[in-house]
């Protein structure tokens, strides 16, 4: 597994999602989840992103992160408007994930962000948490995300980046990279369509000699071919798929004709 610098932490350059999948409520769902963590820890996963929007999935994490703490980096978000119910969301995401201590919250989708900076910065002073971001999914959200690079004001930014939907590498990643910002990539896989959807089958005979086994991988390590990214974090409700994202990020740094060549891939089979 490839380490790269998000901020202040080391961090698996393939860490864990939890949308959708970890929100779950039965014993045997919420064992799943157990075992993701766990196969995550043995394949060298060490980066979990969650948020209070997702349901029962912080509690799930605190769940199944517990007496495994301290091998785990936690990045969550505040979500909702006003500072009173701020505050009030955040105290319950450290009691949720059991933690006293976040090494990364975020403000996701940057909903009322000039209220939960403040409040965030006053933690992260107070030594409560490690660092502060924020998450975008719109292009019209960029600009404005640029302007908190510029200033110093976010430690992390949180974009979706695949190889169909590259409206980062215009200014955000040239940011992150001139002011050591960290960037995290959701939806790597587009939420599975660019593996589940696919009408043909993508020839993976060029990418073997790369140590890439699957589409899955192919697609992640596309990521991971830009070195601006520090983490990106697929989800799976699937415990055996943890082995099989992680190994991706062990493939280095793919030559940019092998990108070209997957992009492609995924047009020619989408
Ligand atoms: N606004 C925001 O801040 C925001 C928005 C979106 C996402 N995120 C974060 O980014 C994370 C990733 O995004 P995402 O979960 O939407 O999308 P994603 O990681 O692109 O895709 C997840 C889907 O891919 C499937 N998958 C995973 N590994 C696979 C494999 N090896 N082979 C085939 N299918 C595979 C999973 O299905 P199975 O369960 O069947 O494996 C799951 O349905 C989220 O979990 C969340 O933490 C943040």
């Amino acid at each position: 597994m490839e380490y790269r610098k998000l901020g202040n932490l080391q961090v698996s350059a393939i860490g864990m999602g939890t949308l959708r999948t970890f929100d779950v409520t039965s014993d045997d769902d919420i064992a799943r989840s157990q075992e993701i963590i766990e196969n995550c820890l043995a394949n060298d996963v060490n980066f979990i992103d969650t948020a209070a929007w997702y349901g029962e999935s912080e509690k799930v994490v605190g769940i199944a992160t517990a007496g495994i703490r301290d091998q785990l980096h936690l990045a969550t978000k505040v979500r909702c408007e006003g500072k009173a119910e701020g505050e009030a969301q955040i105290a319950r995401s450290f009691q949720l994930l059991n933690t006293d201590y976040i090494e990364l919250f975020q403000v996701h989708n940057m909903i009322d962000w000039q209220t939960h900076l403040p409040t965030l910065q006053n933690l992260k002073d107070e030594g409560k948490i490690g660092m502060l971001g924020v998450t975008a999914m719109v292009h019209e959200a960029y600009p404005t995300i640029a302007e908190l690079m510029r200033s110093g004001r976010v430690d992390t930014v949180q974009i979706p980046y695949n190889v169909m939907e590259r409206g980062c590498e215009e200014e955000l990643l040239p940011l992150a990279e001139e002011h050591g910002i960290g960037i995290l990539v959701m939806e790597p896989l587009q939420k599975g369509r660019y593996v589940k959807d696919l009408k043909r089958q993508p020839d993976l005979t060029p990418l073997r000699e790369f140590g890439i086994e699957t589409w899955a991988q192919a697609l992640l390590a596309w990521v991971l071919g830009d070195s601006r990214v520090s983490v990106t974090i697929p989800a799976t409700s699937r415990p055996e798929r943890v082995m099989e994202n992680a190994a991706a990020g062990s493939v280095g740094q793919l030559p940019q004709e092998m990108r070209d060549y997957i992009r492609h891939e995924t047009e020619r089979c989408l």
